[in-house]
């Protein structure tokens, strides 16, 4: 039987709770603690019996936590008696920054992976990293999941739905929403700044009038992109914009930029901590993971 641990970051409990009702698995809930000194301190008091575990630990916000647990956890469930271990981490910190975007950065996602690796762990299963190339630098089976498509099949929206990437690197991900709700898919085209992170969304000439308008992304971090995507729309006569996205970070003032852009709701994978809103619904994405797992 495979056992999950279930570690502290949220929502990983929920989540563990989920994958282990859909496979049957054993959940365990490891004993966490902060020294005075603020080091984080991890324990599994069952025994593990050599069999294979995951660790369900995302590695949402405090990332920093949240990534020395995942690793403190893999040690301490080899030492516990586990055969194998691999994270299930849903939401991987640092994936954005996967090249040297300015002379003088570090490849952070490449630094995480290999420090995971080097806890322990031998397998990693996630949920839309940023980019899937990025895995290569983890050394062992990995599970990138998209959670689109069993997103759309939760959804419950009616009418004439036209699905949009908010920039052409994105399209990838309004192809696979647009596919499994059978609506049409197009992109509208966004400039970052790399100094100063302020993006500006290009007027393009989308067929959004009267439509229902899907905005489908991997992330929302500050609610820039959507917010501006939504105000967009709206000026190009679009009934009703929603967002759908695998992780809901909600930086700051995220959830205000996005109220005030008029957007009737968003709809979250269940990946990093939950924020309450009426116009938050969120998805649970256990039995996606569930399926995934290699047992
Ligand atoms: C960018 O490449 C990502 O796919 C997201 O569009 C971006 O990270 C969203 O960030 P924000 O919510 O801060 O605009």
């Amino acid at each position: 039987m495979v056992i999950l641990v279930a570690g502290p970051s949220t929502p990983s409990q929920e989540l563990a709770a989920s994958i282990a009702g859909t496979i049957n698995a054993r959940l365990v809930t490891a004993k966490t603690k902060i020294f005075p000194d603020g080091e984080h301190y991890v324990r599994i008091t069952e025994r593990l019996n050599n069999e294979k575990v995951y660790i369900v630990q995302s590695l949402s916000p405090p990332q920093n936590d949240s990534l020395i647990q995942a690793m403190l956890l893999a040690d301490a469930a080899l030492g516990a008696g586990a055969s194998s271990v691999g994270l299930i981490a849903p939401y991987i910190a640092y994936s954005r920054q996967d090249k040297r975007f300015l002379e003088g950065e570090p490849i952070s996602i490449r630094v995480v992976l290999k420090a995971l690796r080097s806890a322990g762990y031998d397998e990693l299963v996630t949920v839309e990293i940023h980019k899937p190339g990025s895995l290569e630098w983890f050394d062992g089976r990995t599970v990138n999941l998209s959670p689109y498509e069993y997103m759309a099949g939760k959804l419950d929206i009616k009418g004439d739905i036209l699905v949009l990437a908010p920039d052409r690197g994105a399209l990838h991900r309004a192809k696979k929403l647009a596919a499994a709700l059978g609506a049409e898919y197009d992109y509208l085209v966004k400039h970052r700044d790399r100094v100063t992170g302020d993006i500006v969304m290009e007027p393009k000439e989308i067929p959004a009038k009267g439509r229902i308008v899907i905005l489908v992304d991997d992330i929302i971090s500050t609610g820039g992109t959507i917010a501006k995507a939504a105000k967009l729309l709206a000026t190009q006569g679009a009934e009703r914009v929603y967002a759908l996205v695998a992780h809901a970070l909600l930086v700051g003032n995220a959830l205000e930029k996005l109220k005030n852009s008029g957007i009737t709701r968003v709809y979250s994978a269940n990946t990093v901590i939950k924020k309450n809103s009426p116009i938050l619904e969120y998805i649970d994405i256990g039995p996606l993971i569930a399926r995934a797992l290699s047992v």
